[in-house]
Order: C-alpha cells, then sequence, then structure tokens
C-alpha cells in the first residue's frame, strides 16, 4: 500500500493511562476516563493519541510487563471500552497508536509459563541459558535492577531480562516469536488501531554468543544489545509482512541512537523499516545518559542536539518531537523554572512546537505540570526509581539520595493528571492509586479553562498557528546566535513564509540578539508570553513572528 505519511499533520497527545482520568472512580485512571475527555484532547488542537500500554499486566513496570497482548486490561474498562474510545477517536479526527512492547513480556505470560517448563512451542521463546560454572551465562546489566539475568527454579536455567526481574526478554531470533509478533499487529491494526509507537525495539535482536562485555559503556552488554545484528531485518519483516499492508504509522523508541544511524531505519528513499524514531539526546541537556546523574542545564548542548536532528534528517526522514513523556522528570522543573512556571512551561511549548516534525504532547504537560517531591523514598512506585535508591549512591546521606530522586525519577510525571481544585484533583472521587501533586490547587485544567493567559490556552493557541502556518510543515531549519548559552533562536523558511522563533531559556533579562536579514518592525509576532517589544527579553520569554512573501 502507498504510504500517504499522514502523521506528518499531526499533533499528538500521549496518555499513560493510569494516571490520566479514573472514570469508575475506583482510584486508577481508565478508558471511560478517557472516553469522557475526547472532546478536551480535541480541544488543545491533537489529532492523535499514543496509549502507554492497556493490556492485562501484572503492573510491575505500569503496563511495560505484558501478560496477553490481546486484550485490554479490566482496570483500565477492557475491550468494551477501548472499542468505544477508539471509534469515538475516529469520529473526532483522531487517530490512535498503542504500545508494542515485544522485546520482552510479562513472567506472567503464558508463553513464559510454557517456555520455563520446556512445553513446546514455546521452549525457546526466551533467553534462556545455563550459568557459567556458578556464574551467571555473561556480564551484562539489567538497565532497572542488578544484572539481567535471572535463575529460574522451574527450568533450572538463566533467563535473560534487560529491565525488570519479571521482564523477560524475547527470543527474536526464534521465528514463531516473529510470528507472534505479526499476529499482535495483525489484530489491532484490523480491529482499526492506526499504528504503534514501538517500545525499545532497537534491543531485539542480541549479538550472537551474548559475549561478555569489555568495552564498559554506562551499562555494560549496551552495545551487544542495542541495534543488534538482526534488527533490521527483523523490522523489514513486520513492515513487509504486516505494516505495508495498512495505512498505518510506526514510531520506534530508540535510546542512544544518533540521527546517522535513525536514516538506517528512517530514510524516506531507501525502503524505511520504520516512520519515525525517538531520540534521547534532547533529554540529556540536564544529566549523562540517565535522568539520575543529574549536571546543570546546559543550553548549548540542548541546541546542538534539536539543531543535529532537524538538519540531518531533512529531506531524508521524519522527526518525532517531544519534550516529556512517562519516562522522564516535568520539563517545567527541568530546562524551565518553577519559578517561572507558567512563562517558561509557553517557552519550552514554542520550543519545540515549531519544529520539523510530528510533536507530542504528553498528558499534564499542557498545563505546565512541575516534578512531585515527597519527604519519604518509600512513597515512589517505580520499581527502576525503587531499585535506584537502594543500590546506587548508597554511601550519601539519605536527605542527598532522595534528592537525586526528585531529580531523576519518573514519577514525577506519573502523578494524576490535576483536573480541577477539589480533592484529588478531579482525577478521581476515589483515593487515587497514586500520590496526586500537592500543588494542583494551584494547577489544574479547570483554573486554566477560565484564564486566557493560561499555559493551556497558550498550548491551544501555539498548536493552532503551528497548523496554520504552512512554513512549519516542510520549511526549512536554520538556527543562530549557536554559542549563546540563554537563547535558542532558530528560524523556518519556504517559498512563501519566514517564521522566527526565539526562545530565552534564562531567569533574568537578557539581550535579544536579532539575526541578520530579519527586520522585527515588519515581521507578525504571532506568539509571545510577554507583552513586550523591546530589544530584552524578560525571564523565559518567547516570541514567534511571521513575514509573508
Ligand atoms: C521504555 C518504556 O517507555 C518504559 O516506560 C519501560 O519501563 C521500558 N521501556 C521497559 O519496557
Amino acid at each position: 500500500m502507498e504510504r500517504n505519511r499522514w502523521y506528518k499533520d499531526k499533533v499528538f497527545y500521549q496518555i499513560w493511562p493510569r494516571s490520566f482520568k479514573d472514570g469508575n472512580n475506583d482510584g486508577m485512571g481508565d478508558l471511560y476516563g478517557v472516553y469522557e475527555k475526547l472532546d478536551y484532547i480535541k480541544s488543545l488542537g491533537c489529532d492523535g493519541i499514543w496509549f502507554s500500554p492497556l493490556y492485562p499486566s501484572p503492573g510491575v513496570d505500569c503496563g511495560y510487563d505484558i501478560s496477553n497482548y490481546l486484550d485490554i486490561a479490566e482496570e483500565f474498562g477492557g475491550m468494551e471500552a477501548f472499542k468505544k474510545v477508539l471509534q469515538g477517536a475516529h469520529e473526532r479526527g483522531m487517530k490512535v497508536i498503542m504500545d508494542l512492547v515485544v522485546n520482552h513480556t510479562s513472567t506472567e505470560h503464558e508463553w513464559f509459563k510454557k517456555s520455563r517448563q520446556r512445553i513446546e512451542p514455546y521452549t525457546d521463546y526466551y533467553i534462556w541459558r545455563p550459568g557459567k560454572g556458578n556464574k551467571l551465562p555473561n556480564n551484562w546489566d539489567s538497565l532497572f535492577e542488578g544484572k539481567a539475568w535471572k535463575y529460574d527454579e522451574v527450568r533450572k536455567e538463566y533467563y535473560m531480562h534487560l529491565f525488570a526481574i519479571e521482564q523477560a526478554d524475547l527470543n527474536m531470533d526464534n521465528p514463531l516469536v516473529r510470528e507472534e509478533v505479526k499476529k499482535i499487529l495483525k489484530f489491532w491494526l484490523d480491529m482499526g488501531v492506526d499504528g504503534f509507537r514501538e517500545d525499545v525495539i532497537t534491543f531485539i535482536s542480541k549479538k550472537e554468543g551474548l559475549p561478555n562485555d569489555y568495552i564498559m559503556p554506562a551499562s555494560k552488554g549496551f552495545f551487544y544489545f542495542n541495534h543488534g545484528p538482526h534488527l533490521h531485518e527483523y523490522l523489514k519483516e513486520f513492515q513487509e509482512d504486516v505494516f505495508s499492508k495498512y495505512d498505518c504509522m510506526t514510531l520506534a523508541e530508540a535510546p542512544m541512537v544518533t540521527p546517522k544511524v535513525a536514516l538506517k531505519y528512517i530514510d524516506e528513499n531507501k525502503s524505511p523499516v520504520l516512520d519515525m524514531m525517538i531520540q534521547f539526546k534532547t533529554q540529556e541537556a540536564d544529566c549523562l545518559f540517565t535522568d539520575f546523574f543529574h549536571v546543570k542545564f546546559n543550553l548549548r548542548k540542548l541546541k546542538r542536539a534539536y539543531s543535529s536532528w532537524q538538519t540531518k534528517l531533512d529531506g531524508k526522514g521524519w522527526n518525532m518531537l517531544y519534550i516529556e513523556n512517562h519516562d522522564h522528570p516535568r520539563m517545567v522543573s527541568r530546562y524551565g523554572s518553577e519559578k517561572y512556571r507558567v512563562e517558561s512551561a509557553k517557552m519550552l511549548a514554542v520550543s519545540y512546537l515549531f519544529l520539523k516534525g510530528t510533536p507530542f504532547i504528553y498528558q499534564g504537560q499542557e498545563i505546565g505540570m512541575t516534578n512531585w517531591y515527597p519527604e519519604d523514598p518509600s512513597m515512589y512506585e517505580d520499581v527502576q526509581t525503587r531499585w535506584q535508591y537502594n543500590n546506587v549512591a548508597t554511601k550519601k546521606s539519605p536527605e542527598k539520595r532522595l534528592q537525586r530522586l526528585w531529580h531523576g525519577s519518573r514519577d514525577s510525571s506519573r502523578t494524576p493528571v490535576q483536573w480541577d481544585n477539589t480533592k484529588h484533583a478531579g482525577f478521581s472521587e476515589h483515593e487515587p492509586w497514586f500520590y496526586v501533586n500537592e500543588n494542583y490547587k494551584e494547577i489544574n485544567v479547570k483554573d486554566q479553562e477560565n484564564d486566557k493567559e493560561s499555559v493551556l490556552n497558550f498550548y491551544r493557541k501555539a498548536i493552532k498557528v503551528r497548523k496554520e502556518l504552512s512554513v512549519v510543515k516542510d520549511g526549512n531549519y536554520k538556527e543562530y546566535n549557536k554559542s549563546s548559552s540563554k537563547v535558542y533562536t532558530y528560524s523556518r523558511e519556504d517559498s512563501k513564509q519566514k517564521l522566527l522563533v526565539i526562545c530565552s531559556y534564562y531567569d533574568k533579562a537578557t539581550k535579544l540578539n536579532i539575526p541578520k536579514g530579519f527586520d522585527l518592525k515588519t515581521g507578525k509576532l504571532v506568539l509571545s508570553n510577554y507583552d513586550n517589544s523591546s530589544l530584552v527579553l524578560k525571564p523565559y520569554e518567547t516570541r514567534v513572528y511571521v513575514w509573508e512573501k
């Protein structure tokens, strides 16, 4: 089927179901809640939804540990509620993409239960190895907890888990496993789903022989399981056997991917096997490899990342644009400022909404939700966070260790969405499954609906402007004042329009350096977060100017 690449015109909204909206008042977000809020999502200008996993799962990794790929969890309302949401979204002109998590399954999945008992054909569905004497099969690390191997008493062998112990890695080299993946894809696509976000899909092919790693990157084994030898081949197989037969899109999560490597998969001129990739570089301006290794925010690093992806994919591949998702702390608290919350949330919106690519907005980002600062480490829910607390930097004082979590934990983006200023932030009438951020009385959707100057209404306006300006879709990108550590300035230009985007990441006034060739007096200011036309930018000021040719 000829691909029409409809995703290039969309703005997506990401739903992390547990914390979006509880529709049946049992304390857990669900699809009834999503159904209630479809018009809200549409009102933002979003016309696509990415659902983090909705499938049955024991919940060790909040749904990324799947025990049945062909169903919807009862706690979210089951299949009936899903079909209603899917139809409701389509009726509103919104696409729906699911999360495909096939690097691993839950150890509660039937396949794993049978595999550990060597019941055919499941025996080789997972990566099983005997130990080496009393040693593990190799020295690779899990990205979540300890080493990448767990001994199974039933099978008397080790299985690989690159994430939590209860997330066993599938053996994608087994053709039967790839057939299962295709069955899952067809099942959802036939139901009408419009595509997939593919969870750590670049990890599915491990280096042959699973050798010990002596290179010692941040995590041992990383370069042996990321972009492994058969990755392209397997993605091509999924593409040819399934995706090519549907009008759908694929978005691949790709830790540490560079534009050059991404193009091996997404170059539109070279039979792509994926449509877009989720890069991590723009998440690393205040940390080293992981959010837990916090360093001072460095705007130049961020600008380099944006510009490199914008220019290197240009004319070849399509960018996926995001600033937040369920795996990172909130951006206002990181690259922005809690003191200048409203201003910086608006500036951060502009910083990426006018780049070339398909933007994704993560639930709560549109109202400028901030990080969560619990008093006690036991309040954290996330498996990775708990392991970090108990096993890393353990010699530091309890205060320092807790602060590490405040900076690094993804639980900050997983607190319930703040809908209003009533009890439990209007998320539920029941005690929620997870803590509500205490600032819900100041930061919530309802108040912002009634405030013309709110972050929420700014997002609506920014998305509208984005959609009205043809230059945003295809115009050339150029960055200015690259050496500035305070301001990010870029232009977009096509034969009809020229756009100038100015974003100050500085918490004080700073001089506006107008790039050569731009006369602000003749440009139309289409978006700004202050009433200011002077040559001094206010803290976190942003402006977008347009020139019609
Ligand atoms: C990436 C997902 O986004 C994250 O939430 C999850 O924990 C890991 N992959 C493992 O599935």
